[in-house]
């Protein structure tokens, strides 16, 4: 069996992740192509790394190419490299990533956009290992073991014609779908405490995630998935403090996330700009509630009288999560700052 010690997928020991790091023991050690699935942001990446440090060809090059980052032509040449004057501002012979990772591991990120004609030549490469560079005669022989990620659902690029049935069968061979953060809520607490420890010694800092903050970061949905929990605890060990993280949250708000907490004698230690947004936006909830108690929930003359739209109204009904029955305000809790 190999083992993928050492690598961030460690972190993700849960059931949802399972299936995912038992696939990476068993298909490191082959050379079949690899194809990752799943939404921005939840570690195809990391899986891919995973892999490829765990398969024989870990003492070569992993080399990424960002298919979404350029456009056809500029791909073209990135992944197999141009002849001296294959096209204007071409002055000398480039090799591309797919000779620059010989005996290693080419991953093509975002692999949904490669257009259409060059899946063409990706498909031969595939087929059978050769290619040439771009206005380039000779045919060069290639020994490189591909993975590619996409966070498209590719069988529907197929039936609209955007993708090549081929090529998806390809690159397919070994099918790894990442799930969604959401999906696995219960790796978020170890998943935080690492980012801490991380970034805590990036930053000479020793902060803590109190546990009803904590909780808070379970019950989001994520729409940014692990990049985006990894962003939030980074910022939060750079600014030294979790307060602005409940706007964050009520921005995209979890399907049953918790009211936010009142601002309590912690707040003294925010930035100016921080108390003055939360502040401002307690004093808007609280006016827009008496508002649509006055009004009974009429929220046409509610608008009026507040001098918004309608529209504007809605929006921050929901922004504030209002609901019609009367609701007593929350009692004032002390805040969950993070103590440095
Ligand atoms: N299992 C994990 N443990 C620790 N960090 C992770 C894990 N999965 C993803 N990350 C981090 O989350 C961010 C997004 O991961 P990435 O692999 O780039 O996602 P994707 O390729 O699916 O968009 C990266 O900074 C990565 O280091
Ligand atoms: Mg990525």
């Amino acid at each position: 069996m190999v083992r993928v010690d050492g690598s961030p997928l460690d972190v993700c020991t849960g059931p949802a992740m399972r299936a995912v790091r038992d696939l990476v023991t068993k298909v490191a050690a082959t050379n079949a192509a690899v194809l990752l699935t799943g939404e921005s942001g939840v570690g195809k990446e990391v899986v891919a790394r995973a892999i490829h440090h765990a398969s024989p060809r870990a003492g070569r090059p992993l080399l990424k190419v960002n298919c979404a980052a350029l456009p056809g032509e500029l791909l073209e040449s990135e992944l197999f490299g141009h002849a001296r004057g294959a096209f204007t501002g071409a002055y000398r012979d480039k090799p591309g990533k797919f000779e620059q990772a010989q005996q290693g591991t080419i991953l093509l990120d975002e692999i949904g956009e490669v257009p259409l004609r060059l899946q063409a030549k990706l498909l031969h490469v595939l087929q059978d290992g050769e290619f040439a560079r771009v206005g380039g005669e000779r045919v060069l022989q290639t020994d490189v073991r591909v993975m590619a990620a996409t966070n498209h659902d590719l069988e529907a690029d197929i039936r609209g014609g955007r993708f090549r049935e081929d090529l998806y069968y390809r690159l397919n061979v070994i099918a790894i779908h990442v799930p969604p953060l959401r999906e696995r809520r219960d790796e978020i607490p170890a998943l935080v405490a690492h980012f801490l420890k991380t970034a805590n010694a990036q930053y000479g800092r020793s902060l803590d995630v109190p546990p009803a903050l904590l909780r808070r970061l379970v019950a989001h949905t994520w729409p940014g998935n692990i990049r985006q929990l990894e962003n939030i605890v980074k910022r939060m060990v750079v600014l030294g403090s979790a307060a602005w993280i409940e706007d964050e949250l009520v921005a995209h708000p979890a399907a049953s996330a918790p009211p936010a907490p009142v601002p309590g004698p912690a707040a003294a230690i925010l930035g100016l700009k921080l108390i003055a947004r939360r502040a401002a936006r307690d004093a808007e909830r609280l006016a827009i509630t008496n508002m649509l108690e006055r009004t009974h929930w009429n929220r046409t003359k509610a608008a009026r009288l507040l001098q918004i739209s309608y529209k504007a109204l809605l929006y921050k009904i929901v922004e504030c999560g209002l609901t019609e029955k009367p609701v007593a305000p929350a009692p004032p809790t002390p805040k969950n700052d993070v103590v440095a």
